[in-house]
């Protein structure tokens, strides 16, 4: 399987600042073969219109929507349709971030939703999923992962996840903190999502990557691209800097 190597800027930079980041980033990776990583930048809306402008030099790098409505279109003030994300150039979007569930309170129910309606429209979705400090403390990880998991697969159609399903493992309290899972904690739920996942698809879990989130930073980077079962890493705060992010991309090629 390929690597992953997604950038989640979340509420940074302005046009200027996002075309700047991803022109420096081509630079960090002119002499890069990307055959054997998959590299999508997340930006916010505003901005995708000059990152895929800046990436023409990159057309294998990809663009996503960090957030949209699952409906085609209507009366949804301030949201976004994936239309209009796929207008931009967009093939990726995420669902079930852990700011999205727990900023903006969105519930299973609501990720579930966005999942099963961007998977039948032909988008790529990565489900982000992950325990609190709290529940982990309680001994709840495999039954938070398991329920999330659950209410979001549920009802999916096999061929809706073929090539267009992707977990991310994120455990909350290392999600901006600086603190990164133990690598053995990585494993555990790491192997823990592939047996959920083979539970509601035998035939296809083993194609569904599964991505590490978390205080990911080039100093980490390939450490947890070789734990078992991690097959990329959504990177929110380090991926801002083109240097940092070009030296992520540069270990995923080391560590495949
Ligand atoms: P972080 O964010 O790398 O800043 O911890 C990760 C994420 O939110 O996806």
């Amino acid at each position: 399987m390929r690597s992953f190597i997604c950038a989640n800027w979340k509420m940074h930079k302005t046009r200027l600042e996002a075309g700047q980041t991803v022109s420096s980033l081509v630079s960090e990776l002119q002499d890069t073969d990307l055959a054997s990583t998959e590299v999508v930048i997340f930006p916010a809306f505003t901005a995708l219109d000059v990152v895929a402008q800046a990436l023409e030099p990159r057309p294998e790098i990809r663009i996503g929507g960090q957030n949209f409505y699952p409906a085609l279109e209507g009366a949804y003030t301030g949201e976004i349709s994936l239309a209009m994300l796929q207008d931009l150039g967009c093939s990726y979007v995420l669902a079930g971030h852990s700011e999205r569930r727990h900023v903006l309170m969105e519930d299973n129910q609501l990720v579930a939703r966005k999942l099963h309606f961007a998977l039948q429209q032909g988008m790529k979705a990565i489900l982000c999923i992950g325990e609190t400090l709290e529940q982990r403390k309680q001994d709840q990880v495999r039954q938070v992962l398991g329920s999330q998991l659950q209410s979001a697969l549920e009802g999916l159609a096999v061929e809706s996840i073929q090539d267009r399903l992707l977990v991310a493992y994120e455990p909350v309290w290392a999600i901006g903190t600086g603190e990164v899972a133990r690598q053995q904690d990585i494993a555990q739920a790491h192997s823990l999502v592939l047996e959920q996942l083979q539970a509601w698809f035998p035939e296809q879990a083993q194609e569904v990557p599964i991505l590490y989130g978390g205080s990911v930073k080039p100093e980490n980077s390939g450490q947890i691209l070789n734990i078992d079962n991690v097959h990329g890493l959504l990177v929110g705060g380090a991926s801002l800097k083109a240097e940092a992010l070009g030296k992520i991309v540069q270990s995923s090629l080391k560590a495949s």
